[in-house]
């Protein structure tokens, strides 16, 4: 009965909380990988969680990608006209729905705040990037980007999420060979939580985040456990709003 899979729920979601070392985890019922609906439930639950501490907070910046679509779409609208919204790092290599920057624009309205926008590409050569986050503009929004006091990203497979950027072939076992497991904003994890490869990107940078106040990571789908479990260093400061897909299959695996 219900009353029994919600004891079961918040059994696994302790364990699963302390195999994380995380700072808390909520946990919905089903897995994305089998059940696409499970994908809506996951954006309203981290929903919850986000409106919960929004008094507290006065830049959010969000990362691009499905599972952070869900959480904007089903964000309710309310009135914080003081909070601005940044895209976490430049990204138009994805389709214009799942831009960190569509995200952002949608997000801030539905808060009734403001939004700022950097329209570069995911990746670049270094010497453009040199040249670019030179400009004026680019610094202003890079400046919020990492005074951000809440950054709502997603976790993606290293490996799918490199073919999604149409890395090349030789790239993507280069990868495979160094151990990439698990993305966010362009850095590769692999087993034991050390980035063996990150993209040339403007936007967020790992350094910069353990002074975020708030962080939200959000993802669906047994298939994304291990990107989670190898994302050492960050574990500890992240509220992990997960499925119970990808709660079971942890288990499973420690
Ligand atoms: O960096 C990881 C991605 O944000 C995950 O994307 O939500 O579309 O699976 P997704």
């Amino acid at each position: 009965n219900i009353v029994y899979d919600i004891k079961g729920l918040e059994a696994l979601r302790e364990r699963v909380k302390d195999i994380l070392g995380a700072k808390d985890i909520i946990v919905v019922p089903g897995n994305a990988d089998t059940n696409p609906y499970v994908l809506r439930e996951l954006g309203i639950a981290a929903g919850k969680v986000i409106l919960s501490l929004l008094p507290e907070v006065k830049i959010i910046a969000v990362t691009g990608g499905q599972t952070v679509k869900e959480v904007v779409d089903n964000f309710p609208r309310c009135s914080f006209k003081d909070i601005l919204v940044v895209p976490a790092r430049g990204g138009i290599g994805q389709e214009v729905e799942k831009q960190a920057n569509t995200l952002a624009a949608s997000l801030a309205k539905k808060l009734g705040g403001k939004y700022k926008l950097l329209h570069l590409p995911d990746t670049m050569d270094e010497e453009i990037y040199k040249l670019i986050v030179r400009k004026e503009e680019v610094q202003d929004v890079l400046n919020d980007i990492n005074n951000a006091d809440m950054l709502i990203f997603g976790i993606g497979n290293a490996i799918e999420m490199a073919k999604r950027r149409k890395f090349g072939e030789e790239m993507i076992e280069k990868l495979k060979e160094v151990g990439a497991i698990g993305e966010i904003f362009g850095y590769y994890f692999d087993k034991e939580g050390n980035i063996v490869y990150s993209t040339t990107t403007v936007g967020i940078k790992l350094e910069k985040i353990k002074n975020i106040k708030y962080m939200i990571g959000v993802a669906g789908g047994a298939h994304k456990a291990e990107a989670i479990l190898s994302l050492n260093g960050i574990k500890h400061n992240t509220i992990f709003v997960i499925d119970e897909g990808i709660a079971r299959r942890i288990l499973s695996i420690k």
